[in-house]
């Protein structure tokens, strides 16, 4: 029994690098265009992505899977861990206590996104063309946006932590110095996509996200 929990740990390990970490990284990317490149950059990107072969098999094996074995499991974790407070110093409980928090948080706010986003697109109540102005939508209200402020900061949060700690239970940062340098990429690359995230929500707000009268449908 041990031993299966092992391997279900350290799959659910690998799975938050490979794939859901990189669709975390490429999501973010996709949405920034919206902030660097205004509405028709991100409708282009959104249909982009969506015109690639078997894209539902990809996004079945690449992101709801992975996704789900990984949240789900994760919550088990979460409720089943024990704080090893005796045997790490205070910072090092603390970011343990916020990586589990952050996961619950996490997993909330992914159910409810993909619920208006992509499931609303599954039911033909939306078009992938309709996407920005759906987000305009939900950013122009402010409980919505509080409310996704504080689940793309958690997932950031979750990401970043999550891989500093994948390192050291990976055998790869070792020593004192090499984890403590690394906490320091891992804290740079939270307040940066945490940034851009933000932004992102922003550019949301602006005027030309309103409808879809600038968009110019190619193909
Ligand atoms: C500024 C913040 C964000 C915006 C504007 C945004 C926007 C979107 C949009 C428009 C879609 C639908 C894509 C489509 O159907 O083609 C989507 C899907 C999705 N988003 Fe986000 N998102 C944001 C943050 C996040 C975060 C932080 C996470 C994860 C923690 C996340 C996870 C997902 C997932 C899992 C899907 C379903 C992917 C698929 O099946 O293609 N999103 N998002």
């Amino acid at each position: 029994m041990k031993g299966n929990s092992y391997h279900f740990r350290k799959i659910h390990s690998l799975l938050g690098v490979i794939p859901v970490g990189f669709f975390l990284v490429e999501h973010l990317i996709t949405n920034y265009s919206a902030y660097n490149e205004g509405h028709q950059a991100f409708i282009d990107n959104v249909k982009w992505l969506n015109s690639l072969p078997l894209i539902l098999v990809i996004e079945a094996l690449f992101i709801w899977l992975p996704l789900l074995y990984h949240g789900v499991y994760g919550l088990y974790v979460a409720y089943t861990a024990r704080n090893n407070v005796k045997n790490y110093g205070y910072f090092r409980n603390l970011m343990f206590t916020l990586q589990r928090v952050t996961g619950v948080l996490t997993f909330l706010f992914i159910s409810w996104h993909v619920f208006e986003t992509r499931i609303q697109v599954a039911l033909g109540n939306v078009t992938h063309e309709e996407l920005g102005v759906k987000m305009h939508d939900i950013f122009t209200q402010p409980i919505p946006f509080a409310l996704y402020a504080i689940g793309v900061i958690a997932a950031s949060f979750h990401f970043s932590n999550g891989m500093w700690s994948f390192l050291v239970s990976w055998g790869i940062t070792i020593g004192p110095r090499a984890q403590r340098i690394s906490g320091y990429v891992w804290l740079g690359v939270f307040v940066v996509m945490a940034v851009m995230f933000v932004l992102t929500m922003v550019a949301f707000t602006g005027s030309e996200f309103q409808d879809t009268s600038t968009i110019v449908t190619k193909g």
